[in-house]
């Protein structure tokens, strides 16, 4: 999969690498914070152009930064607000392709162009949100999504509830 820093294979190709790879890092574990942790460091060392690569969970009415790569980020966000707050309010995947044209974009990283987030969702239940940045612009396609929340699912079915 890796070849230094190159990432090689179709998309599909590099999220399948992921999943096998992620049922490793879950296996035995039920933490669900520690299996997070791994699952942001994977996709941050399995993934090029992106720069933020982490978790919201829902505490409340609000989602609350968990474990995540890149820059240090905002902490709370409200739901319905910016791309996480969106995609947690509808419960559905969001990309957006230039984060300029989002209205109500948080910027974390002033870096971001393009930003995928998808839901984590235990049975209808929101657990939270797993939200990828990029600074190249849409960066974020179909496959990405699907491919995210196939790793999104596995860390729910690995996962206590958080
Ligand atoms: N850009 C996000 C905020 C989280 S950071 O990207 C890490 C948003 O608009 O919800």
């Amino acid at each position: 999969m890796f070849e230094g820093e190159r990432r090689i294979g179709s998309k599909p190709q590099i999220y399948r690498d992921l999943a096998v790879m992620a049922e490793g890092l879950f296996r035995g574990e039920r933490d669900p914070i520690a299996n997070a942790a791994n699952l942001a460091a994977l996709l941050w060392m399995g993934l090029s152009e992106v720069n933020w690569a982490g978790f919201y969970f829902l505490r409340g009415s609000i989602l609350v930064l968990g474990p995540f790569q890149g820059k240090p980020a905002c902490v709370r966000i409200e739901l319905g607000k910016g791309v996480c707050g969106s995609a947690a309010a509808q419960k559905k995947s969001l990309i957006v392709p230039d984060v300029e044209e989002f209205p109500g974009h948080i910027a974390c990283d002033v870096a971001s162009r393009s930003e995928l987030v998808v839901p984590l969702l235990q049975g209808k239940r929101l657990a939270g949100v797993l939200d990828l940045d990029s600074p190249s612009r849409a960066r974020f396609d179909e496959e990405d999504a699907q491919g995210i929340e196939t790793l999104a699912a596995l860390w729910v079915a690995a996962s206590d509830t958080v």
